[in-house]
């Protein structure tokens, strides 16, 4: 039985019945699509605080509580129990695969993740000191010009396959925006190794030699693919819905959603939380930093705190941070950036201003240093993250496809010049 809130629409005094919608889990939603067609009136919510911009099934955040499903899964137990093609698959089918299907998939993916030879040529045209990010947004966007002619956006099979293709074919476009950049001759794939092994073998392996995969920091690699894969609407996903919408092909959604998760509010957090750590320093430095980050005359935040929707913990921080952990251990780094971050973290939790706020770390706070433990230059960190998010993007690209409500298009509240005319206007 649909539940009614009965909204008292002022300027006519008209009372509308809007109806609740409620879905499996989290807060219900009133359905306004009605308000505009029905009252002239449009709802005002800059930043979609209280907005749900379509139904979906594929992650779920409770942000009050700290907690994240991918299909109903917890990301800890996907963290702890699974694997990122596993994940992948989960994502984009909504089922955990059973042992023929995973099997497949993973024919799949090894079947599509080369490069066009002629894409490698676009490096050549980038700056050797580009930001691995500029060169994503463009190689992802050029694949258009290599798969979009091949697919028709209207089949199932079509669809799937472009998906395979831009999960696949991420792990080497990534690993090569950072050789190129070093001058290093870009590995293949070797599908000898699973996806994370063979991304870090495209990313430090030398063509001269055999590479030897390190369990340990493929095992912390897999984990920090699996976190980073889906956040239910996060503005890059945002991104790549709003894009699809006009029916653009999934290459250039995409390199729009990359585009999208480069700024440091988003996916740039996790180089900009390195970068703030390495200008605090030391320990001590701490109190002055949180005294800049509550001075509301000071730009300078916390990078890697605070959430539009987690008001507790985020979990995937939590993880990470264990990661971390296990892998400086592993490799006998005592990183000095990790003692701040901790000490930072523990006295933030004690500031009545980040408490009333409700800002705690996110999955960027500690994933810098588990990166730049395992040797990834700073401003290669969130092309890791473009890497695991392609997963989420592209189960999302493929959910909307069945969604009848066309192309999005948000109105505005219009405060610019009432009409006026030219001065020659006769
Ligand atoms: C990701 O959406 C997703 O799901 C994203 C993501 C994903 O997986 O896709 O989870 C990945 O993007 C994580 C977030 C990474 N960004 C950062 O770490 C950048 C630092 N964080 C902030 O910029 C901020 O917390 C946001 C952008 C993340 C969230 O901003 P909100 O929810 O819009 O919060 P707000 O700007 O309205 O701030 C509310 C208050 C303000 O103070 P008052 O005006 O109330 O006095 O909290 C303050 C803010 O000044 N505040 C901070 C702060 N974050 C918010 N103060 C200091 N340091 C911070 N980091």
């Amino acid at each position: 039985m649909t539940k009614y809130v009965n909204a008292v629409i002022t300027e006519e005094q008209k009372e509308s019945s809007l109806p609740i919608l409620e879905g499996t889990l989290g807060p219900h939603a009133v359905d306004i699509q009605n308000l505009y067609p029905r009252h002239n009136l449009l709802a005002f919510d800059p930043g979609f605080r209280s907005t749900a911009s379509c139904k979906s099934a594929i992650t779920f955040v409770d942000g009050d509580n700290g907690v994240l499903l991918y299909r109903g899964y917890p990301i800890e137990e996907l963290a702890e129990h699974s694997n990122f093609e596993e994940v992948t698959y989960l994502l984009m089918h909504g089922e955990l695969p059973k042992v023929d299907q995973y099997q497949e998939f993973i024919a799949l993916l090894h079947r599509h993740n080369l490069l066009h030879e002629q894409v490698m040529s676009f490096y050549r045209g980038f700056r050797r000191d580009a930001h691995p990010m500029a060169v994503m947004v463009g190689v992802v966007g050029a694949l258009s010009a290599f798969y979009h002619d091949v697919m028709d956006i209207q089949k199932q099979e079509d669809r799937m396959r472009a998906a395979i293709r831009l999960v696949a074919k991420m792990p080497m476009l990534a690993a090569a925006s950072y050789t190129y950049s070093i001058g290093r001759p870009q590995r293949y794939p070797n599908n000898k190794f699973d996806f994370s092994s063979n991304f870090l073998q495209m990313m430090f392996g030398r063509p001269s030699e055999e590479y030897v995969v390190d369990p340990v920091l493929a095992r912390a690699f897999d984990v920090i693919l699996i976190l980073h894969a889906d956040h239910e609407q996060n503005a890059s996903t945002s991104t790549v819905r709003l894009a699809a919408s006009s029916g653009a092909n999934p290459f250039a959604c995409i390199a729009a959603g990359v585009a999208s998760l480069w700024g440091p509010a988003h996916g740039g957090a996790n180089e900009a939380v390195l970068k703030m750590l390495q200008e605090i320093g030391t320990v001590e430095n701490i109190p002055k930093a949180i005294a800049r980050a509550k001075d509301k005359n000071d730009s300078f935040r916390l990078m890697g705190f605070g959430h539009r929707v987690y008001k507790n913990f985020d979990p995937r921080s939590r993880v990470i941070q264990v990661q971390a952990k296990k892998v400086l251990e592993h490799l006998g780094i005592k990183d000095p950036l990790l003692d701040v971050a901790l000490k930072l973290e523990e006295i933030a939790l004690k500031d009545s201003y980040f408490i009333e706020r409700k800002l705690y770390p996110n999955v960027d706070f500690y994933s810098g240093i588990l990166l730049r433990a395992m040797g990834f230059p700073m401003n290669f960190f969130t092309a890791i993250f473009a890497l695991a998010r392609t997963a989420g993007w592209v189960s999302h690209w493929l959910e909307l496809q069945h969604e009848s409500h066309g192309i999005d298009r948000p109105r505005q509240l219009y405060v610019g010049s009432p009409l006026r005319h030219h001065p020659k206007k006769k």
